[in-house]
């Protein structure tokens, strides 16, 4: 099958969030099931084009008034959110490039508002006109941002799906949705085990596989610990990796900073803000805790690929206490680094992480064992009840919490299963 998927992210090339990692390894997991994979992105000024391959410009074609250029390349291993007018520009010249080279894809899988207008330019200006042969599959990762277009999307596409089953649940009211429910499906996303792999990273300085899971993170531990200006003492470390943003659950991670100091732990923070005012804010609250806690606790509030790697690995926990969640990835990556997630119950989040008390039937329905921490509620209890058990494991039940960590790295979050899934679904669009 040729599949072409047009989108605005593409990782480690053009990556803001979890899109980003999307795009490059559904694309990757589908082509090396064979198929004929294909990504059509705008070409930024700050593309990072280190880890391209065979750069080249291709051709140059007219559309309207306006020249469009496009350079192919290759993106080998691979890794700003922006404005309507420039993503429906590049959505519209993205279907003209494919027209005028008489490409005629199988399926043209479009994501979220910002490559939205493919759906519906290709049934009103394409579907008769040269790309007939198409089918139109539109994923929505983030409701949150741009529901009209995605409402106008959902209408004309042929099939819709959303990153895990139970965010399609919690949408299916909404109004962008509910007209349209019956060809819209919930597939979870995986990550990339060849990008996320603590037995090959080069960001880490032992490499380790399950079975000498111990030795890995300990090492990596140290390093985190060095490099951050931690001290080098023997204790758990909550690690937090994410966009600063209202769905995050910024109040609950400031609450869960301060809980997990109280309990002797240290704590790591990566993240960026998009909104200056909460970027202000976590730069006082930085400098207020590296003062008062010196040595225990960090907020990089930075965007850093290689750190994440380093703190995916070293730390004890990922806490990802988001309000809502269509997948996360984040806690699929930690797990794939022997790091337990501690999650509010919500969107993927739910679908990903079982509780080691309280979900091991639901667990069991799926197949896996327990392997990690939840909550319920938007308050600190919530957060707290998970915490509090996760760090009291760790210091009373060590050698259960290795076990626990040897267990989730041997749990398979790849795209192992959701790329047959986003295949059935490709097959489905094409009977329709
Ligand atoms: P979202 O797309 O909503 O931000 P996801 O969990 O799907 O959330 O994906 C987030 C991705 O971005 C993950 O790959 C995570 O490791 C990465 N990430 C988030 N914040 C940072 C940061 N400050 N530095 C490096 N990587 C980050
Ligand atoms: C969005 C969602 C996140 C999801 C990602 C990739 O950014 O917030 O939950 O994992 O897209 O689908």
């Amino acid at each position: 099958m040729h599949i072409v998927h047009i989108a605005v992210e593409m990782a480690p090339i053009a990556k803001v969030g979890g899109l980003g990692d999307v795009v490059t390894s559904l694309s990757r997991a589908v082509q090396d099931l064979g198929h004929n994979v294909e990504v059509i992105l705008p070409k930024y000024d700050c593309l990072n084009l280190s880890n391209v391959k065979d750069l080249h410009y291709r051709q140059s074609f007219t559309w309207g008034n306006t020249e469009i250029k496009v350079w192919m390349f290759w993106v080998g291993c691979v890794y700003g959110r922006n404005d309507e007018s420039r993503f429906g520009f590049f959505c519209h010249s993205a279907l003209e490039f494919l027209r005028q080279n008489g490409s005629s894809p199988d399926i043209i899988h479009c994501h979220d508002w910002s490559s939205a207008p493919v759906a519906w330019l290709f049934k009103e200006q394409y579907a008769q006109n040269g790309l007939s042969n198409g089918r139109v599959v539109f994923t929505i990762h983030n409701l949150e941002f741009g529901a009209h277009h995605i409402g106008k999307a959902m209408a004309r596409c042929d099939k819709a799906t959303t990153v895990s089953y139970t965010y399609s649940r919690e949408v299916s009211g909404h109004g962008a949705i509910a007209p349209h429910y019956s060809k819209f499906h919930g597939i979870r996303n995986g990550i990339d085990p060849d990008i996320w792999d603590p037995y090959s990273d080069n960001f880490i300085p032992v490499h380790y596989t399950s079975e000498n899971v111990v030795e890995g993170k300990s090492a990596a531990k140290k390093a985190l610990q060095q490099k951050l200006g931690l001290q080098q003492t023997d204790t758990p470390i909550v690690g937090i990796i994410s966009r600063l943003t209202v769905q995050k659950g910024i109040h609950l991670i400031k609450h869960a900073i301060y809980r997990t100091l109280e309990r002797n732990g240290q704590v790591v923070l990566l993240g960026s803000a998009p909104d200056h005012r909460i970027q202000g804010d976590f730069t006082n609250l930085a400098s207020k805790l590296h003062g008062e806690y010196h040595g225990r606790v960090k907020l990089c509030l930075t965007y850093d690929e290689p750190l994440s790697h380093l703190i995916y690995a070293g730390a004890d926990f990922i806490l990802v206490p988001s309000m809502f969640e269509p997948c996360g990835l984040t806690q699929l990556t930690a797990m794939r680094y022997g790091s337990i997630p501690i999650v509010r119950k919500t969107g993927g989040l739910y679908d990903t992480v079982f509780d080691v008390d309280d979900d091991k039937d639901r667990a069991r329905e799926q197949g896996l064992e327990p392997n990690g921490f939840s909550f319920e509620g938007a308050d600190s209890n919530g957060v707290d009840y998970a915490l509090d058990r996760a760090i009291t494991t760790w210091y009373d039940a060590r050698d259960w919490f290795h076990s626990l960590c040897k267990r989730v790295m041997e749990q398979d979050w790849t795209w192992n299963r959701p790329a047959l899934d986003y295949l059935e679904l490709y097959h489905s669009a094409r009977k329709n």
